[in-house]
């Protein structure tokens, strides 16, 4: 209770000075020109940096708070106190939303600004300022420890996604964080290694969402990541800060560190660091920020004029910025409120949304709960909670509803439900012949068997990295599912062929030694809080797939474009990114290898059809109009996808590229009219030896469908 009763007298003393709101810009420099006249040398230096924790500096003589942080990005993290030991009777625990990549499973970018609308509340009510999310590096390799947290391979899907994250969050008063910029694409040797791509691949791929992040959904702060970039720290990385972020895109707000990604004073302060977090854990338990990077080096150098003070007032300018964005320096500040059925129901929504149908041969799926008696529902996913794993992102969850909670309270006592673990989640634990057996035999008896299985954060909550799957600070070591899983599927498989194997997870497993066996397949990803509930809904048909995967699910690890045309993990000091703008889809569909499961794959109860494409050229952009219909029996949402291919260009293109999108909710034989505008950006492409953006006259393809290699219409258009 202490954090909310400190925030509560903080809300007190705040709106006793409120003002008209918002804000004009000029109104808004005003202050902070006021603010940094009268500030001294010291009391700038000690807002750029670290004072706990989770806090970087205020000046209390002039009513400047500390800025008060939180991971993070799918829900507000456990108080960890100013030194990292773990607040005791603290309300801490709160909503847990799907991860990340669930989200972007939704197609749905009105649930993206639900969900940060969560956040940005649950915040608001724990005092805190910024939420240090989203997560959006691009899924390059299956293996990266940390792809739950992030969105998808695409950058369109990405930047779409992203934009309503960011206003949900911020529409409450508390900044956004996007992270981690740039190119923190695999977690082994994040703190070393420097990644080489080419302009176009950066351009192209890595970049988009964070421009959406800043020019679209105008956030507030931003963090850099621990990699290098070409040479140089990405945090104090001239390039990708002062040229890219703050020039180019014109961010207006502070870029964070990551936790003790600053490594030198002169670059942090010349090359764009705004504020240097961390914590030394050698300091502790007395921690002495002064020592940081941006500590008091830094007001030696600045009395002794080896650095101008504007380059210090810069930074304190920004930081002032982000505080009058979200009147922590007066004005009237939101309350947020915590754990109520709202922001439950919007876990769950996202959830139901996100989860995705992959294969589900002859409608074995929805279960027909009237017409069984006994279900076995197998694997340690089903009974785990996932809320507390994964590393920064943990969440101690008010509750957490697992799948075979779900399952229970769904089938009521008119069927009988029975239980096997079928594995152990222990350190290099391999096929237990007895469990497997035991799965076998509950699967045999049963009417319906369910396998809840696939990745997890780790079995060691306090040590999060230790043996993890879906963790930071690590990589999966492969692709094949640990634990003898595929023994134990193909056991249950054989003793019932009615079995439904559910993978949890960041990500996709190599399914080659059962995919061939299994009806039905689902993904449910960490589906958050309300997930067992969701999970049951669209195993039982109460809820309607809609989820699409937002990153191909490649047959095996070899096929992955980052292992074979590029370099992963690289040589421990460089990683070379050869597999340049080749990344997902667009290295599957143009070098014809054929996925598992497609990029924007996943099935629903009922059917659609797609009709009546035009494409209508306006000289630099497009619009494409076309029809989708509820063929089947059962109401349900599609997501249609609009993909683009140039005939010719002076430099190779991807076969396609995802350029719109559309979630539509249609009742059985109803249509809708989708009408999707392709601005001129959507037919452009970085030419990396002029530079720019190009538009390159000539004819384009519009090619409209139900997944990347589901078309279904196409469309021409000459620009
Ligand atoms: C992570 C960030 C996180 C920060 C604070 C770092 O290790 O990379 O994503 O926000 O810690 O917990």
């Amino acid at each position: 209770m202490k954090i909310h009763s400190l925030f509560i007298l903080a809300a007190g003393l705040f709106s006793s000075v409120a003002h008209a709101q918002p804000q004009s810009e000029a109104a808004i420099n005003t202050k902070i020109e006021q603010l940094v006249r009268q500030m001294t040398t010291a009391e700038k230096v000690a807002m750029i940096h670290a004072t706990s924790s989770f806090t970087s500096g205020g000046v209390k003589r002039l009513g400047i708070p500390e800025l008060v942080m939180s991971d993070g990005p799918h829900g507000v993290r456990v108080e960890h106190g100013r030194d990292w030991n773990p607040d005791r009777n603290v309300y801490d625990s709160g909503t847990y939303l799907p991860t990340g990549v669930c989200l972007a499973a939704t197609w749905n970018p009105q649930l993206g600004y639900a969900f940060g609308s969560v956040l940005g509340s649950e915040a608001a009510f724990r005092g805190k300022d910024v939420i240090l999310g989203p997560g959006i590096n691009i899924i390059r390799t299956p293996l990266n420890g940390r792809n739950f947290e992030y969105q998808s391979e695409d950058p369109f899907l990405v930047s779409k996604m992203v934009v309503g994250y960011i206003k949900g969050v911020q529409d409450q008063g508390i900044s956004a964080c996007v992270k981690h910029y740039a190119l923190n694409n695999q977690e082994i040797l994040r703190t070393s290694i420097d990644v080489q791509l080419s302009e176009r691949a950066l351009r192209e791929i890595y970049l988009p969402g964070f421009k959406a992040a800043v020019q679209e959904g105008k956030v507030n702060t931003l963090m850099g990541s621990y990699n290098k970039v070409r040479g140089q720290w990405a945090t104090h990385n001239q390039y990708l800060m002062n040229e890219i972020l703050k020039k180019e895109w014109g961010f207006k707000g502070a870029v964070i560190s990551d936790w003790g990604a600053v490594h030198s004073t002169m670059q942090a302060l010349w090359n764009g660091c705004d504020i240097e977090m961390g914590t030394d854990l050698s300091m502790l338990p007395n921690p002495n920020y002064g020592r940081f990077y941006l500590g008091d080096t830094v007001l030696k150098l600045v009395q002794n004029k080896i650095v101008p003070e504007y380059i210090l007032d810069e930074k304190v300018r920004r930081i002032l910025y982000v505080m009058m964005k979200t009147n922590m320096l007066g004005g009237q500040r939101k309350k947020g409120s915590y754990n109520t059925k709202e922001h439950q129901q919007t876990a769950r929504k996202v959830a139901e949304e996100g989860i995705v149908l992959l294969k589900n041969e002859n409608n074995l799926l929805p279960i027909n709960k009237d017409g069984i008696k006994t279900i076995a529902v197998i694997g340690v996913n089903a009974d785990r909670k996932q809320s507390l794993g994964g590393g920064s992102s943990q969440v101690k969850a008010f509750y957490e509803v697992t799948p075979l909670q779900g399952i229970y309270d769904l089938v009521g006592k008119d069927v009988q439900v029975t239980y096997a673990p079928g594995y152990e989640i222990r350190r290099g634990a391999t096929a237990d012949q007895l469990s497997i057996n035991k799965a076998a035999e509950a699967a045999s008896k049963a009417d319906v068997a369910i396998v809840v299985g696939g990745w997890t954060h780790g079995y060691n909550y306090a040590v999060w990295s230790d043996n993890a799957y879906d963790a930071e600070d690590i990589d999966k070591p492969d692709m094949n599912l640990p634990f003898g899983q595929d023994a134990l599927i193909n056991a249950v498989l054989k003793a019932n062929p009615n079995t439904i194997v559910v993978m949890m997870g960041g990500g996709p497993v190599d399914m080659s030694q059962w995919i061939g066996s299994a009806r039905a397949v689902v993904q449910a990803w960490y589906p958050g809080m309300e997930g067992g509930n969701a999970l049951a809904g669209v195993l039982f048909g109460t809820i309607n797939p809609s989820g699409k995967l937002p990153m191909t699910f490649p047959k095996t690890l070899a096929d992955v474009p980052a292992h074979k045309l590029g370099q992963y993990p690289g040589d421990s000091v460089k990683v070379y990114y050869t597999d340049d703008i080749y990344v997902g889809y667009r290295y599957y569909d143009t070098y014809g290898v054929e996925p598992q499961f497609a990029f924007g794959h996943g099935l629903s109860y009922t059917t659609f059809s797609y009709s009546n494409l035009t494409v209508t050229g306006n000289g630099k952009s497009a619009t494409a109009t076309f029809t989708v219909t509820n063929s089947g029996k059962a109401a349900g949402s599609e997501v249609a996808q609009v993909y683009v291919k140039q005939d010719k260009s002076l430099l190779p293109r991807p076969e396609k590229e995802l350029k719109g999108f559309q979630k539509v909710f249609l009742k059985p034989g109803e249509s809708k009219k989708i009408t999707v505008v392709l601005n001129s950006e959507a037919f452009q492409y970085y030419n990396d030896a002029q530079n720019k953006w190009v538009m390159e006259p000539g004819s384009f393809h519009v090619l409209v469908g139900s997944s990347s290699r589901d078309i279904r219409l196409t469309g021409k258009v000459t620009l």
